[in-house]
């Protein structure tokens, strides 16, 4: 999948028939109501094998399927959230444009209200699953005079008119997950396709981002995890100056490191899961820091494991050059680094 960039639509489907697609929604909509640490949990498993779909995962868990349970209306909740469970359907997130990525709020496309809809205009970028998820929740200006921050939260089906998925995107890394770009020309979207309030979409999409960071953190942290264990098996098969690699100090050194940086970024990622599970009710610096570190760790991680592996670990035939490719993103999707260190420091200093 990573090399031709293929959707993988079986892994999806079998993600589906286990539960994997609905963790954190409530039975009573087919959801397993697992909970926030099982979801950390599931999302590092899936990604320490394939990080494509442990984006795919995350994004229609935390970004489409809770965003539609916590604050859709029963049309929005009857119609979408069964299929998005099963897996029949997937969800993605569309708030970045081409002229807004971390200045979130400075999006241009608008959305203006027409009786009984509102019409959609404008572009999206970078949008994860998009080439075959059937419903986005997309972020529009709905107030052009005021423009900043007056954002409204729309979930358009794939089939509305006036709306289209555009250019895939070719990427270094995570090939597999659909990345593709949107356009929104005098699309009529219902007024009960509103999610949430109306001129309140940013504070929700930052609410909905502080639980899906966690699942960045968590991705980080599989592909970490799988790149440590590559290099451990392979520093003990490959024999230079008479025996294995693993024998000299300065291999052991790197190993030691990594897994320490590991172990650390899951103690992260788990405690601010846990937060979450138990009620706390901002956990906004907690998924930051998980996000920020896991992330930053799963690049030195899968740096330090490639070098491990040497000139094999720079060739195509092996594992590791993958997960270092799929570890740059980690850094920028969800806010990038810097982002999280901002919205960490914010925390600490308006204690
Ligand atoms: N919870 C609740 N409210 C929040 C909040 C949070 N986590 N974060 C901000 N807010 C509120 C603020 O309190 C403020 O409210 P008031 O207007 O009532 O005071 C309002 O939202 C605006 O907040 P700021 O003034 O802090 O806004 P800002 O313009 O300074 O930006 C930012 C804040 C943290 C930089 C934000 O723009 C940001 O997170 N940027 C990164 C965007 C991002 O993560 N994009 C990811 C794209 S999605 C993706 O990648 C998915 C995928 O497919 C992989």
């Amino acid at each position: 999948m990573d090399r031709t960039g293929e959707f993988p639509r079986e892994n999806v489907a079998k993600l589906g028939e286990m539960g994997l697609l609905g963790m954190v929604i409530g039975e009573e909509y087919g959801g397993a109501e697992f909970g926030a640490v099982a979801l950390a949990v599931a999302i590092e498993e899936v990604s320490y094998a394939c990080s494509s779909t442990g984006l795919i995962m995350s994004v229609n868990n935390s970004l489409m399927g809770l965003p539609i349970y916590l604050y859709g209306n029963d049309h929005l909740k009857d119609t979408y959230l069964r299929r998005l469970i099963t897996g029949e359907i997937i969800g993605a997130f569309a708030l970045t444009e081409p002229g807004a990525g971390s200045d979130a709020v400075s999006i241009a496309t608008t959305a203006v209200r027409d009786g009984d809809e509102y019409v959609l205009n404008g572009t999206k970028r970078f949008i994860s699953n998009a080439e075959v998820a059937q419903v986005f929740l997309v972020f529009a200006v709905t107030d052009k005079e005021k423009r900043a921050k007056v954002i409204t939260a729309f979930i358009v089906d794939r089939d509305t008119p006036g709306f289209e998925v555009g250019k895939h995107e070719e990427m270094m890394g995570v090939r597999a997950t659909g990345t593709c770009e949107l356009s929104f020309e005098d699309c009529r979207v219902p007024v009960e396709h509103v999610l949430g309030d109306v001129d309140q979409g940013f504070i929700l999409g930052m609410k909905l981002l502080d639980n899906s960071r966690i699942g960045i953190g968590a991705q980080s942290v599989g592909i970490a995890q799988h790149a440590l264990d590559l290099a451990v098996q392979y520093s003990k098969e490959r024999k230079q100056f008479g025996k294995p690699i693993c024998e000299f100090e300065m291999v052991q050194d790197m190993l030691a490191t990594c897994a320490a940086k590991v172990a650390a970024a899951r103690h992260l990622v788990l405690h601010a899961a846990y937060l979450k599970d138990e009620g706390t009710k901002k956990i906004t610096r907690e998924a930051a820091m998980a996000k920020y570190y896991a992330s930053e760790i799963a690049n030195d991680v899968t740096h330090a494991c490639l070098q491990i592996h040497g000139g094999y670990g720079y060739s195509k035939e092996y594992d590791i050059e993958r997960l270092y490719r799929d570890a740059k993103v980690l850094e920028i999707y969800e806010g990038t680094t810097q982002i999280q260190k901002i919205v960490i420091a914010r925390s600490l200093l308006e204690e």
